[in-house]
């Protein structure tokens, strides 16, 4: 009897350890398979190291995606972390830097994404397109993004004499936009007067040809838009003076200050501004004012950029 209890007491530690053992293993196994199928595993098996896995994991699927499908890629990080970064020019941020002359140790990322976004990575006038016109107010017109040929906006008005010099029209909608932001211009003691408007086309091909035939095509292509590449053909644009100043004096001016301080709250940017003419293709015009509409206006402002960059990233796609 004792005997028989003995030996049912060593089958029972007998059973028991043997099923601990096989649970051991397969924890053991389940663990394994895990290491191996994980992300972290693959990361570290194409290159990554630790901090580099962490960061990556720490993205969107889709960038995660990305790393596990291809070799190797330090630029994934760097450029995915990038404020204004587009998944969709992934392949030409790529390209841009595969590109870039002597890859120097440090790559300015930031300026990769300013230029591929605003396609400034291309010359001037090369890789045109024509521009969404179903944007209406938000269209973007810079030397890349041209109107339809020979483009005539509708709606277009004669500017008061009162609020322009002579023979200076505009889109209807601007017009009641800047009539607006002028009389309030007027309470601070401040006078807006239109210098120019819409242009239509055959008149931007004249002054473009003047200003080439005077001075060449570099400083024709700084200060002028060649024909179907103006945002004053589009009707949307007007140059802003005031009585006594010029193009020389205008930026150090109360006016300028007024316009820049004041210009979104009536749906105007500042088009071309000062140490942004790489971006905008344009030496800094103070006096150049586009519409867009009050909303848009105010989101441009804040976001700080340019409207070339602010449509790449939030209009185009
Ligand atoms: N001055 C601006 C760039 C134009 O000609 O449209
Ligand atoms: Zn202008």
């Amino acid at each position: 009897m004792y005997k028989k209890r003995r030996r049912v007491k060593k089958k029972v530690i007998y059973l028991g350890s043997a099923l601990i053992v096989f649970i051991v293993l397969i924890i053991t196994t389940i663990m394994l398979i895990k290491h191996f199928t994980s992300n972290e595993y693959k990361l570290e098996k194409i290159g990554y190291n630790e901090k580099e896995i962490t960061n990556i994991l720490k993205l969107d699927n889709k960038y995660i995606n990305y790393a596990l499908n291809h070799k190797y890629d330090d630029d994934l990080i760097k450029l995915t972390n990038q404020k204004w970064f587009i998944w969709d020019k992934y392949k030409e941020y790529k390209k841009y830097i595969k590109d870039l002359e002597d890859r120097p140790a440090e790559v300015n990322y930031k300026d990769v994404i300013t230029k591929v976004n605003t396609k400034t990575n291309y010359k001037y006038y090369t890789h045109t397109k024509e521009t969404n016109m179903d944007l209406g107010n938000a269209i973007l017109v810079n030397k890349y993004y041209s109107l339809p040929k020979q483009y005539a906006p509708d709606n277009v008005v004669d500017i008061p004499a009162t609020y322009s010099f002579a023979g200076n029209q505009i889109k209807e909608e601007v017009f009641n936009a800047f009539k607006e932001m002028a009389d309030a211009a007027k309470n601070d003691g401040i006078t807006l007067i239109v210098n120019s408007g819409y242009r239509t086309y055959e008149y931007q091909k004249g002054l473009y040809d003047q200003y080439a035939l005077e001075n060449g095509t570099d400083f024709a292509d700084d200060y002028a838009a060649r024909p179907d590449f103006s945002e004053h053909q589009t009707g949307l644009a007007l140059d802003i003076v005031s009585y006594g100043l010029n193009m020389d004096n205008f930026a150090g001016s109360d006016t300028y200050k007024w316009l820049i301080n004041n210009c979104t709250k009536y749906g105007f940017i500042l088009r071309y501004p000062e140490g942004k003419e790489e971006i905008t293709g344009y030496a800094f015009e103070g006096w150049h004012y586009r519409y867009v509409g009050k909303d848009l206006a105010k989101k441009i402002e804040k976001s700080g950029l340019t409207f070339d960059e602010y449509y790449a990233y939030y209009l185009d796609r």
